[in-house]
């Protein structure tokens, strides 16, 4: 009990360090809802901040508290009309118990925005989002390691490690499909069609998803019918589409199997991904093409970032060919390139 205290005080000195360092609006608070600490920044939020944040005690409202305690790391904090988010709040827990934790409030940066489309402001919203969240956790982390440098053990570092590499494994993915969403915009990716061996292409995407699919249990099946052994088209925009939609697959089916299928008509050739995973709804379907889009699973949103395949309807508009797809809920889905022949 006296070491849990001791621990206990130890970390909170460690915390009141960082927030007196860091540049954002930072707090710490306790499960029950009590601020136990806060920084110059966070003094100084705007008035109608505070009141989505504090309630009239002072304390954190309780919806805050809930989604820390279900595990959720960062959450946006909506104005009062429910539908435009105001800042992003990221936590970062310091006790097993979930009884003590960081907050750390991304600045926004609506005020200094003039667009006038909502949908611009959205996706700049959605953009401070996903890049602010892993920053901010990944600081908090980089922090922690460096205050508790001569108490923490060695695999601790080494959780620690891995979960800073998880965060940026998924911010460089988010900035190259960022990038590559932008470039298509701006008219910068040409297509490049050469002939190149399609059963070599198949090969390379086999090696980089099957580990990943076997990995969580799934089956692996590759058809391949009466495919030419060459083919005319650029190579790495196919690829980038197929693995897309595979990738989508593994991501979103807890057992069975993700079916990859080749096949050749009379004037064109088709890359059918199909998996026995959780479907999409026929309400959905038409959202899923639209950059940033995610439908939630359980009420929790999966990883990525809704810009896979946003990108691929691009590529394959692009390539003169189409994206089609067919699903059922709880029974799986079914996503088709179809892309005439050169
Ligand atoms: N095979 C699938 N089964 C169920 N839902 C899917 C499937 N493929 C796509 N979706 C839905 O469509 C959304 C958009 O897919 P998309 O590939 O654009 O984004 P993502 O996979 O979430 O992120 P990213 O590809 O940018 O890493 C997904 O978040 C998911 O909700
Ligand atoms: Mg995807």
């Amino acid at each position: 009990m006296n070491r849990e205290r001791e621990k206990r005080g130890q970390i909170l000195n460690g915390l009141e360090t960082i927030i007196q360092y860091g540049r954002e609006p930072i707090f710490i608070f306790e499960a029950t809802g009590n601020i136990l600490g806060e920084n110059e920044y966070f003094k100084k939020l705007p008035e109608k901040t505070k009141k989505l944040l504090l309630d009239k005690n002072g304390n954190l409202k309780n919806s805050i508290i809930e989604s820390l305690k279900t595990g959720i790391k960062s959450i946006w904090l909506k104005d009062s009309t429910g539908s435009t988010f105001l800042h992003t709040i990221t936590f970062r827990n310091f006790l097993k118990d979930n009884s003590l934790a960081l907050g750390l409030i991304s600045k926004d940066s609506q005020d200094c925005m003039n667009e006038s489309t909502m949908d611009r402001k959205e996706m700049f919203r959605l953009i401070t989002h996903e890049l602010k969240s892993p920053l901010s956790n990944i600081l908090i982390t980089l922090e922690y390691i460096l205050l508790r440098k001569n108490k923490i053990d060695f695999n601790e570092i080494v959780d620690k490690i891995r979960s800073i590499l998880k965060q940026v494994i998924s911010l460089n993915s988010f900035i190259d499909n960022y990038l590559d969403m932008e470039k298509l915009n701006a008219g910068f990716i040409e297509p490049c069609f050469d002939v190149f061996d399609l059963k070599e292409m198949i090969n390379e995407i086999q090696d980089s998803v099957e580990p990943i699919i076997k990995s969580k249990g799934l089956d692996f099946i590759i058809s391949t019918k009466n495919i030419p052994d060459k083919m005319k088209n650029d190579e790495e925009m196919i690829k980038r589409i197929v693995l897309n939609f595979l990738n989508n697959a593994t991501k979103f089916t807890k057992e069975g199997f993700v079916k990859l299928e080749v096949s050749q008509g009379k004037n064109s050739i088709r890359f059918i991904v199909e998996d026995s995973g959780m479907g999409i709804e026929k309400k959905d379907l038409k959202d899923i093409f639209e950059p940033f889009k995610r439908i939630k699973e359980e009420g929790k949103k999966s990883e990525g970032f809704g810009l896979g395949l946003n990108i691929a309807n691009k590529f394959a508009k692009m390539l003169k060919g189409k994206i089609s797809v067919k699903s059922k809920v709880g029974k799986g889905s079914k996503f088709t390139l179809n892309l005439p022949l050169r």
